[in-house]
């Protein structure tokens, strides 16, 4: 397991942000000729742990995804793009939102916003149990209004699980 580091106290989403970049190769299409939307679910998967790893000081885990929309078709030839920030810290989890975006290779239109996705991570330790993190300290307005989102998320979720037992 990767190894643990004692940083600061308290962090910026822009101090664990990450962006991960991938050319769709037609190894990865489905019946239909288009991506299927498990490949792109790793990539927002990958881009999300490494931001919540860069915020934890080490690793972090994949305890639930609360949202994914597939908002358009991505082709072989794509190059995908997932930008993944922290938006709210608690005490051991970290709540993650990804953009997909996707530049097309035959078109010199505009970058396509194609999949939206927010996940929940905890932070683990040499044993796998929950660690503490560091405190998110929202910087900018964005920043501030991805935080409140969060938070909303966060407390449907809680009462979710409580109805689910
Ligand atoms: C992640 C794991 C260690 C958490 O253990 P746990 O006993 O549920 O931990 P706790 O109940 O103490 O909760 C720890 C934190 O996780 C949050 N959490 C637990 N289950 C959650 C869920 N289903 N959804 C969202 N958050 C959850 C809690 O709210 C708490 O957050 P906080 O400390 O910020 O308040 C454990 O569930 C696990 O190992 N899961 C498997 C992870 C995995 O293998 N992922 C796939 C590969 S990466």
């Amino acid at each position: 397991m990767d190894s643990i580091t004692t940083g600061p106290a308290h962090k910026a989403p822009a101090d664990s942000r990450v962006t991960l970049a991938h050319i769709m190769s037609e190894h990865d299409t489905n019946l239909y000729g288009t991506i299927h939307g498990g490949v792109i679910m790793k990539l927002i998967d990958d881009a999300a742990a490494a931001a919540a790893g860069r915020h934890a000081d080490g690793p972090a885990v994949t305890v639930s995804v609360d949202r994914m929309s597939f908002l358009a078709p991505v082709h072989a030839g794509d190059l995908l793009s997932a930008h993944a920030s922290v938006e709210y810290a608690g005490r051991t989890s970290m709540d993650v939102g990804v953009r997909v975006t996707a530049e097309r290779w035959n078109a010199s239109g505009p970058t396509v916003e194609v999949v939206t996705a927010h996940l929940t991570f905890v932070a683990i330790d040499e044993d796998r149990s929950p660690r503490p993190v560091p405190e998110l300290r929202p910087v900018t307005p964005e920043d501030h209004q991805r935080y409140l989102r969060a938070v909303r998320r966060r407390s449907l979720r809680t009462e979710q699980r409580t109805a689910a037992g």
